[in-house]
């Protein structure tokens, strides 16, 4: 294939050496005449473990140059990857001037191919930089308006995160995680999956918007697990145990610590153990004076998952709210630290009517803590629960579902027109001839009439 790489920089240069190294012939891009110069001949423009041979095959091979000029980058090649600086501005944002500049460039190169008659194909504009969900969108309005073409048809654009790291850039290129394309277009699709035919990850080819988010989801986790084993590591010292003892058996375990398990958006933890125990590691912390923040704010953000909650239901604007299940899990009766409980006792106290279905929790028979902690929230938990599921949604305007119990399963169908605020995802997809709310999802569906917000996509950027 024919590929230009506008930017070449850490990811660019490695994109370029990777790409020739399998048999695509590329012409870099880039304002800088030095790096323009190095790429002609052969070099490359940063300094990583094993790139400096890529480039001299490459070059051997006539597979890579470079030029300063868009359009010639444009001229000779059917796929362009935008791999320019994407950095933050003074107050945090993103600064996407780099983006938005090549975007326009890009548009008037081939606007100009388009006028010698040279695109009878549609070009492929690949975004590899890191940008905000959204910026897809814009790239492709900015070349719409430089150059009068067509999404859809004379161009379209792509979003194609890197995943690489420096250090081992040129390993990480041919060894991914895995390959993601973000797209709406079936010919994209196919020429991506030709591109990197030879790199042995999976390939997911996913909605623009997802790929968009997925840089920022991982690399914010990354960060996430490396302060959270520094302090469960300056914890450990406190207490004079082996950290890396400790992190290395918290590794181990595949089922729950190092796995997919407990990773879906959704309602708050609750139960016996979690809030428990939680609360007392952050307790020791504080009494060994050591400083937690991570493992502190925790409780807050489950905190903030209840209100969440809460405010959903009110903002339907109705009175009678009938709420399935109760305990914090399906199958159980355990309603200790249950976040529902937080959450129907708000509720009553804003003088809601609740009725609530939970076939499990029968009042008169249960004991000892369950028994305390419930009563100690709601007093006169036999008014408002019953096992009796049709009733409960009769009575009620809006449902709640609260656990992903089999019986709420077919709610949907048997009660349509039934406002549903669903805080566990009970539902993958929903054709539903009414109100459906996800709490941490929005539209599931098209034909569903959801109640979520729109983000409000705010592009600030700095002038530089
Ligand atoms: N460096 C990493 O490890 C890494 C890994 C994954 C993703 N990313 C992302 O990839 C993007 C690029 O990062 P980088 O480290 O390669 O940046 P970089 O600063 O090393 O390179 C950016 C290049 O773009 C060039 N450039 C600027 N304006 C241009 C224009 N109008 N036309 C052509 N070239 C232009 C610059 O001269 C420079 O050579 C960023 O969004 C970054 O977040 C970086």
């Amino acid at each position: 294939m024919n590929i230009s790489i506008f930017g070449l920089g850490y990811v660019g240069c490695v994109g370029a050496a990777c790409l020739a190294k399998l048999g695509h012939k590329v012409v870099g891009v880039d304002v800088n005449e030095n790096k323009v110069r190095l790429m002609n001949e052969g070099k490359p423009t940063i300094i990583e473990e094993g790139i400096a041979e890529l480039c001299q095959e490459a070059h051997e091979k006539g597979l890579m140059s470079a030029t300063t000029v868009a359009a010639e980058g444009i001229a000779q090649t059917e796929v362009s990857f935008i791999v320019v600086g994407t950095p933050s501005s003074p107050e945090g944002h993103l600064n996407l001037n780099y983006i938005y500049t090549v975007a326009g460039r890009i548009g008037r190169a081939l606007k100009e191919k388009k006028e010698r008659g040279d695109l009878n194909y549609m070009h492929l504009v690949a975004i590899r930089s890191t940008v905000l969900p959204g910026t897809n969108q814009k790239v492709g309005e900015i070349i719409t308006e430089e150059s009068g073409l067509e999404r859809g048809k004379d161009f379209t654009v792509v979003s194609n995160p890197e995943f690489l790291r420096e250090g081992t850039s040129v390993e990480d290129y041919f060894n991914p995680p895995l390959t993601l394309v973000g797209t709406d277009s079936e010919y994209a699709e196919k020429v991506f999956r030709e591109m990197y035919k030879d790199i042995k990850a999976e390939f997911i080819c996913t909605d623009i918007k997802v790929a968009e988010m997925m840089k920022y989801v991982n690399n914010t986790y990354h960060a996430l697990k490396i302060v959270f084993g520094n302090e469960v590591g300056n914890i450990c010292k406190g207490l004079d145990i082996d950290s890396h003892k400790v992190m290395e058996i918290f590794c181990k375990d595949k089922q729950l610590n190092i796995s997919p398990y407990y990773f879906k958006p959704g309602f708050a933890y609750g139960g016996s153990c979690l809030p428990k125990d939680m609360k007392a590691l952050k307790t020791l912390a504080h009494d060994l004076y050591v400083d937690v923040p991570v493992i502190e704010s925790i409780f807050q953000s489950n905190e903030n998952q209840k209100k969440k909650a809460v405010q959903a239901i009110m903002a339907k604007g109705k009175r009678n709210i009938g709420v399935l299940g109760l305990s914090f899990k399906a199958g159980t009766d355990d309603l200790r630290c249950s976040p529902i409980v937080d959450v129907v006792e708000t509720l009553l106290g804003k003088g809601y009517n609740i009725h609530i279905y939970d076939k499990n929790v029968k009042v008169s028979e249960l004991t000892g803590t369950n028994k305390d902690f419930i009563m100690a929230k709601i007093p006169h938990l036999q008014h408002f629960v019953t096992d009796n599921l049709d009733e409960v949604c009769q009575k009620s305007d809006v449902l709640v579902v609260t656990n992903k119990e089999k019986d709420f399963v077919d709610v949907l169908k048997k009660y349509p027109g039934k406002i549903i605020v669903d805080l566990v995802r009970q539902w993958k997809e929903v054709d539903y001839d009414g109100i459906y709310d996800g709490l941490s999802w929005g539209n599931i569906n098209m034909n569903t009439v959801a109640q979520g917000k729109a983000i409000n996509m705010d592009f600030k950027q700095t002038e530089f």
